[in-house]
């Protein structure tokens, strides 16, 4: 992975972006494009960098059986998310940064989230830890956007044990391409 720039992603800078409660509309694909990638059984999954949570829920709609839990740093996206979805999903405030997780979970998903971050491959090891399946999908090879610190490609987890393939596909209607590294984990 390459480092792109210093972090301009703070939790006041997302909570002014998300305390509308409307940012995420749309962003439901990147989540209902992965729903195949889950077993039919009764899994668990936690959702890191949730957002509002449009694209979790939209994965609740078409995994029922599943017991899916979200998280977010910013207070503002929890307290939206749990206002409109919080029926269907647990939420809580968790800091990848600085914060542990109580629960294990079948699988953990970062979506477009991990680009946003300082030392994504402690990131990814540190939730390795807690699942046994790590999904995570990040903008390819992108270096424009100041949002985004970390620059991502082919052989970004290539040194991973748990790293099993990486797929790149464009986002219907646009013209963005993203990456999806699933992880194998036999740490739970
Ligand atoms: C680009 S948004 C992606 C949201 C969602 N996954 C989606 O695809 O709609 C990135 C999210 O990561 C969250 N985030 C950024 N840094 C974080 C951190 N240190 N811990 C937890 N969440 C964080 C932001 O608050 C924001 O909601």
């Amino acid at each position: 992975m390459l480092h792109l720039r210093k972090s301009i992603n703070t939790k006041k800078y997302w909570g002014s972006l998300l305390q509308s409660g409307k940012w995420g509309k749309g962003q439901e694909y990147l989540y209902t494009s992965i729903a195949k990638l889950f077993s039919k059984k009764k899994i668990t999954i936690l959702d890191i960098g949730c957002a509002n949570a449009f694209g979790t829920m939209a994965l609740k709609n078409k995994l029922k059986n599943a017991t899916i839990d979200a998280c977010d740093f910013s207070k503002e996206a929890i307290s939206n998310a749990k206002k409109k979805f919080g029926m269907n999903i647990d939420f809580f405030v968790h800091d990848v940064a600085k914060d542990k997780l109580k629960n294990k979970y079948d699988y953990i998903l970062m979506i477009e989230t991990l680009e946003h971050l300082d030392n994504p491959d402690k990131i990814v090891k540190k939730y390795l830890k807690c699942c046994k399946n790590m999904i995570v999908i990040v903008p390819y090879n992108e270096t424009e956007s100041d949002e985004h610190v970390y620059s991502f490609d082919e052989d970004s987890f290539s040194n991973f044990k748990e790293f099993l393939k990486y797929a790149i596909f464009t986002i219907p209607g646009t013209d963005l391409e993203m990456i999806i590294y699933i992880f194998e984990s036999n740490n739970v």
